[in-house]
């Protein structure tokens, strides 16, 4: 069978709950299909920062570059001062594994309950390539006169005419490859002009190697807004990083909430490990009581599924997934380990 190096970062809060069903179910489904995942486990997170000041140290790092592909739990403890471990471990992983491509998708399972109204799974079914490495998460900037009445806070959005090209060009094969072909980028392009213009120029320069692929462009804020009233006009969304954080989380409550959302910190050039995660984060409010959702931890093993090849397994955890969720509405409420456990259990055959 097939070794696959496989970093585990369970992270905080309802991290380690969400990740240990989300293995159950790499567990159940690996054997079928010929996977073997050799786990490590890393502890990193607020624990760790409390004990030793560290967020991702080096060393570290080194360690998860040397991995074939790393599962996530959630980063944040209201203990850690804000933007700690948010810019120390997540976004430093992100940015130095060079996961250019955060892909999300949106869709609406059979059986999920939206709050849009008269909306059925057809209407909603795109996915969001959020670029990952640049815009205003790059984190330049300063403060002048800090605590004086005259201070100035500076935070620049950063985005380079490669990092542009590269992750409208993901976009674009991925459009490729829908049964719509639908191209949209959201920006905000009638007030950020530099950025904007630079996404604009590169979508067409290549769009015109795409010419199967239909393109379409709309201004974050109205994306907002038809995310709500019509979310059949979106299939590809491509858009900045921070805008993209922002759409996710709609993308997330209109598709049955964020107990849901899966993503990927895609590296597709492979020169380093890609990082999967659920789009939410640590629930503090929540953590060891056994009542986080797995599901988007486990559709996000889906997405690991194939991005190492094995799309056949992915498949079957989707579908797991999905006759999970079909039955949901008529069950009470189940422990977060009862998830991973009906969900392994159909998965395993
Ligand atoms: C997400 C999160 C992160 C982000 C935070 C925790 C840094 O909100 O993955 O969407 O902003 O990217
Ligand atoms: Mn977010």
């Amino acid at each position: 069978s097939r070794s696959i190096r496989l970093a585990v970062v369970p992270g905080d809060g309802i991290g380690p709950e969400v990740v240990a069903e989300g293995l159950k179910v790499l567990e159940a489904v690996a054997p079928a299909h010929d996977l073997k995942f050799e786990q490590t486990a890393y502890d990193l997170g607020a624990a760790r920062w409390h004990r030793t000041g560290e967020t991702l140290p080096d060393s570290v790092l080194a360690e998860l570059r040397d991995q074939d592909v790393i599962l996530l739990g959630a980063i944040g403890d209201p203990t850690v001062p804000s933007g700690t471990l948010e810019r120390g471990l997540l976004l430093r992983a992100r940015f130095e594994l060079d996961h250019y491509v955060n892909l999300r998708p949106v869709k609406l399972f059979p059986g999920v309950a939206t709050p849009l109204a008269g909306v059925t799974p057809d209407d909603i079914d795109m996915i969001v390539v959020r670029e990952g490495t640049e815009s205003l998460y790059a984190g330049t900037g300063g403060v002048l006169r800090k605590g004086t009445p005259h201070e100035i806070a500076t935070q620049e959005s950063v985005n380079t005419a490669h990092g542009v090209e590269r992750v409208i060009r993901y976009a674009f094969e991925v459009a490729a490859n829908r049964p719509r072909r639908k191209l949209t980028l959201v920006h905000k392009d009638n007030v950020l002009t530099y950025a904007g213009e630079l996404y604009q120029r590169i979508l067409k320069q290549v769009g015109a190697e795409f010419p199967q692929v239909g393109t379409d462009y709309v201004h974050v804020d109205a994306a907002t807004m038809f995310f709500v009233t019509q979310p059949q006009r979106f299939d590809v969304v491509v858009t900045d990083n921070l805008f993209g954080d922002i759409i996710t989380d709609i993308g997330a409550a209109i598709a049955g909430g964020i107990g849901l959302a899966a993503s990927g910190n895609l590296n597709p050039s492979g020169a380093a490990p890609s990082m999967f995660e659920p789009v939410h984060g640590s629930a503090p409010d929540i953590a060891g009581q056994a009542k986080a959702d797995p599901t988007a931890t486990i559709l996000s093993v889906a997405m690991l599924l194939d991005h190492v090849g094995a799309p056949a397994a992915a498949r079957a955890v989707e579908a797991a997934v999905a006759a999970d969720l079909t039955e949901r509405a008529g069950l009470g409420a189940r422990a977060t380990s009862q998830i991973g456990d009906a969900i392994a259990k159909r998965v395993a055959g």
